[in-house]
């Protein structure tokens, strides 16, 4: 079975919608494809997704709140097939961890190399939204791309 990590600083706004939003698409679409995400850092280990993440979540009838943080391990680089990452520092920052043929979620749906915005700094809501329309497209097409064997 194919495994993808999906990354970002916290594991607590971005990677666990992409987590999420992939388990449901592949769950929909009948895919056997193995799931999870974490973060760079260690600062929210153990924490669920932000309030934020779980609120825009809900509002598209996923349901992320059993999620928890964890840091990116050794393992995981013997692990993985895919892992993603959710902007350009992110992907250094993976890569010196000793990731290799780290991928960028912005490259695919429409955006064009784009990073997926840190909404951890955002202002209460606003900016949520968006920031899941931007996961949801990459991550589907992420999956597809693979599905296809185009990457
Ligand atoms: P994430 O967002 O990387 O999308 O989970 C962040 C969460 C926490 C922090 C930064 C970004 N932080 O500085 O604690």
């Amino acid at each position: 079975m194919q495994k993808i990590l999906f990354v970002c600083l916290g594991n607590i706004c971005r990677s666990p919608l992409a987590h999420g939003v992939a388990q449901q698409y592949i769950k929909e679409l009948n895919l056997a494809f193995e799931i999870d995400s974490a973060g760079t850092s260690t600062w929210h280990t153990g924490e669920a997704p932000c309030d934020n993440s779980i609120k825009v979540a809900a509002q598209h009838q996923l349901d992320i709140s059993k999620q928890y943080a964890r840091t990116i391990t050794k393992d995981d680089i013997q692990k993985f097939d895919y892992v993603v990452a959710m902007d350009k520092q992110n992907k250094v920052d993976i890569e010196n961890f000793g990731f290799k043929n780290v991928y960028l979620l912005g490259d695919f749906g429409m955006y064009e190399g784009a990073d997926i915005p840190d909404p951890y700094f955002f202002n209460g809501f606003e900016g949520f939204e968006k920031v899941y329309t931007m996961i949801a497209l990459c991550v589907k097409d992420f999956i597809q791309r693979i599905e296809d064997r185009r990457i």
